[in-house]
């Protein structure tokens, strides 16, 4: 019998951008197994209404119940914004989102107090990181701005195009003009745009990677819970998507700079 700790630890998205997640939990904690679930056939949730993303965030938590896993972590800024207090209370196994601990670091990194948000529109629309900022630091300024062009840009690999540049100049002016000081990337795909945003928002902006926090309060978590994995064999990841396989390696591979040697279709 696999001992509790032993046991995979979930981590689901909408579709390919909770890979930006898994890669910095593997970079942090090389020991976990990782089962992933990615929901391809239903793909992009960022513009979906409140109802359907906990609808499909349900289905995705049962996925991964199949797999015996020991806690999940919702990758998806969307699904988390929703649903992550619905699926904390129906489950028995740890929940995390990534929408606490992106607001905590860009509270504890903003000099201000003048936070920017980009998100999907639903994110947006949930007004999630602003309650969740506001709690961590009363009085703080938060500036929101759905970006939906950029998960399209960056699942088409242009992550520095010029065309994707002018996008992000249109979209941040407001930011700029509003003079935040910190800029919570908050959505999954957002991480890959570091170059441009950074170049667009100026040296002086931070930018806080939400997938970075998260991984920490994975280990955080893991830790005190006596959930770290023990066994000594090199983990096997399990990659799982619900629509056909292929078009996900292949953009798997423009995100993790790699092939991902397995990837299997379940169904629901
Ligand atoms: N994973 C989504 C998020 O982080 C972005 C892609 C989508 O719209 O489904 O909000």
């Amino acid at each position: 019998m696999l001992q509790e700790c032993d046991r995979p630890i979930g981590v689901f998205d909408s579709g390919i951008g909770g890979l930006t997640v898994v890669q910095e939990i593997t970079r942090l904690l090389p020991n976990e197994q990782i089962v992933y679930f990615g929901d391809t056939a239903r793909v992009p949730y960022g513009t979906k209404s409140k109802e359907s993303v906990i609808r499909f965030s349900r289905d995705n938590m049962n996925v991964l119940l199949r797999h015996n896993v020991k806690m999940v972590v919702v990758a998806c800024n969307t699904s988390t914004s929703w649903a992550l207090n619905i699926l904390k209370r129906e489950y028995a196994i740890p929940v995390i989102g990534v929408i606490e601990p992106g607001s905590r670091r860009a509270v504890a990194a903003t000099r201000r107090k003048r936070i920017g948000v980009i998100a999907t529109p639903s994110t947006v629309n949930s007004r999630k990181y602003e309650e969740t900022i506001l709690r961590m630091a009363r009085g703080a300024k938060v500036f929101q701005k759905a970006c939906p062009l950029f998960v399209p840009l960056v699942e088409e690999g242009w992550q520095e195009h010029r065309v994707t540049e002018a996008v992000a100049m249109e979209y941040l002016a407001a930011m700029k003009k509003n003079g935040v000081d910190t800029l919570i990337l908050g959505c999954t795909h957002y991480p890959l745009l570091k170059t441009v945003l950074q170049k667009v928002m100026g040296r002086g902006v931070t930018l806080v990677d939400s997938a970075v926090e998260t991984a920490h309060e994975v280990q955080n978590l893991l830790e005190k819970q006596k959930l770290m994995r023990q066994n000594q064999h090199p983990p096997k990841h399990q990659f799982l998507v619900s629509d056909e396989p292929e078009h996900f390696r292949v953009v798997a591979k423009r995100f993790l700079g790699h092939d991902l040697p397995h990837v299997q279709r379940v169904v629901f």
